[in-house]
């Protein structure tokens, strides 16, 4: 017998029965805000999972909500900033559905509720409850126990969120469409010293394979053709194998590759220091992983490196990108950087320009360092002038936007397989992935959407590629 088999139930996600009519009553309708990171993307739809059986559907806006969840983020000041301007809002809106003979519930999760939770309670009386990341498998018990319990529940807890999120309904998981995130490793032990996802998320941990292989299936069942894995650190991945040894990513993307119906792997976001042999050799080995890589530097230059506490030189970066590109030669990089660390000068900052230069990326994400409250670097000497953090991020961001266009030109005239997952911009189009994680549009039937084509690419837009089928029944199999 398979060992996944001999696991225990709690290793996978139950698929819930939607109760027609919720717990006892009639539908109610939640909105939810998500802000930040992929992984808050992610806990925002498992929110809507575990609300479907309790008699809750999802609504576009907060109008018509009975129930109204921000996922918040606290990776930057103007971030963290918004949930507070958007509660004004909610206030009123709760105000004029209460005049209406309506009760609205205001929910805040995510990472500012986590670092801010007190906080966000004494400033703003509409909200209800403040669930952290790690605690929002509470939501049914504390939305059904009523008002008199509602508080903040931001505890890291011992037991295991995941064993108490449900699987996605079929049909929900069909409209979500055929790319799906798969959250498999959270929080992080490395502490760079500008950022709150330690504080916010904490400690590193990875699920068990045979949980996330039935998710994996699960998905796959529901049409899903490409899986993003997900992790605050994701190539750190070490979870229980059913051999009962830890597995790398590598390894649990080899087995990933076998789910029926599952035709490309992604994972994000990794660092420098995660990246070892195997996952570099299965960028080689495993058609099904995309050759796309988002590897965060956040600079090029050494001493804003060790300020960083990022724990590896800008020639390790460059090196370990030698070997990548050796393993795949065709790979498209794409990395996060920060601009205006305390303590960067002008040379540190063309110590990134020329790194960025050098390795040459396909994409990237730029910012203005923020200062956060309890990291150590909002305390640091030498913090930079806002105007300097402006005006750099502008060149970095040149650069780095003159380096992706020049990419996606290149691509004009190739053949790229394309997974399409939505209707296009316009009537009779329809849109989807490269596997370098272009937009592609092209005239073509809905019904190819969950389909990987071969596409031609005949123009280059602003965001996204023009292209056209090659072939007139060019159904490819998938490769799983
Ligand atoms: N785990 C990932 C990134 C998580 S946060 C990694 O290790 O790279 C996403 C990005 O936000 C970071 O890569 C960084 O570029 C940016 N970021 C984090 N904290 C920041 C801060 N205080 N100010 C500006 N940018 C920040
Ligand atoms: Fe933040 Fe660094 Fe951890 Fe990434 S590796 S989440 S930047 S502390
Ligand atoms: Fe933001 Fe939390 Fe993600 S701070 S980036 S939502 S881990």
């Amino acid at each position: 017998m398979s060992e996944f088999l001999q696991r225990p139930a709690s290793d996978a996600l139950p698929t819930p029965q939607e109760d027609p009519a919720g717990a006892g009553g009639s539908r109610r309708k939640v909105f939810i805000k998500s802000y930040g990171c992929q992984m808050n993307a992610y806990d925002a739809q498992k929110m809507a999972d575990l609300l479907a059986p309790e008699g809750f559907d999802e609504t576009a806006g907060p109008d018509d909500a009975d129930l109204v969840i921000l996922n918040t983020c606290h990776i930057r000041e103007r971030a963290a900033e918004k949930v507070f301007s958007e509660l004004g809002k909610l206030r009123q809106t709760k105000a004029e559905r209460a005049a209406g003979g309506l009760a609205t519930k205001i929910v805040v999760a995510g990472c500012v509720a986590q670092a801010e939770g007190a906080e966000i309670r004494r400033r703003e009386k509409a909200v209800d409850l403040v669930v952290g990341p790690q605690s929002y498998h509470h939501l049914p018990d504390l939305l059904r126990s009523g008002a008199g319990t509602l508080g903040v529940d931001t505890e890291f807890p011992i037991e295991d969120k995941f064993d108490h999120l449900v699987n996605a309904s079929r049909e929900r998981v069909r409209q979500r469409g055929p790319a799906a995130f798969l959250t498999i490793q959270e929080g992080c032990d490395k502490f760079c010293s500008f950022c709150v996802v330690p504080y916010t998320r904490g400690a590193e941990m990875s699920r068990p394979v045979t949980a996330i292989r039935a998710e994996a299936l699960e998905l796959a069942q529901g049409g899903v053709r490409e899986l993003v894995l997900l992790g605050q650190n994701v190539n750190a991945y070490h979870g229980e194998g059913p051999d009962g040894r830890v597995w790398s990513l590598a390894k649990l993307c080899a087995e990933l590759a076998e789910v029926p119906g599952i035709a490309r792997l992604r994972y994000t976001t990794s660092h420098p220091n995660d990246m070892d042999a195997d996952l570099i050799a299965a960028h080689r080995d495993l058609p099904q992983l995309m050759p796309f890589l988002h590897l965060p530097v956040q600079s090029g230059s050494d001493a804003v490196l060790s300020a960083m506490n990022r724990k590896h030189k800008a020639s390790a970066y460059r090196d370990l990108i030698a070997q990548i590109r050796k393993a795949r030669p065709d790979i498209a990089l794409s990395s996060d950087f920060i601009v205006g660390f305390p303590g960067e000068s002008e040379a540190d900052f063309e110590a990134t320009l020329e790194l960025i230069r050098d390795v040459g990326f396909a994409a990237a994400f730029s910012f203005k360092y923020s200062p956060r409250p309890g990291t150590p670097a909002a305390e640091a000497a030498g913090q930079v002038d806002e105007a300097e953090k402006r005006e750099r991020l502008a060149r970095l961001q040149d650069l780095v936007e003159g380096q992706r266009q020049a990419f996606n030109r290149a691509m004009v005239g190739r053949t790229v397989d394309v997974l399409f997952e939505k209707k296009g911009r316009h009537a009779g189009q329809i849109a989807g992935k490269s596997p370098y994680l272009q937009a592609v549009q092209i005239d073509a039937p809905e019904h190819l959407i969950g389909e990987v084509l071969p596409v031609e690419i005949i123009g280059v837009g602003a965001n996204s590629l023009f292209g056209r089928r090659t072939l007139a029944a060019g159904v490819l199999e998938v490769r799983a």
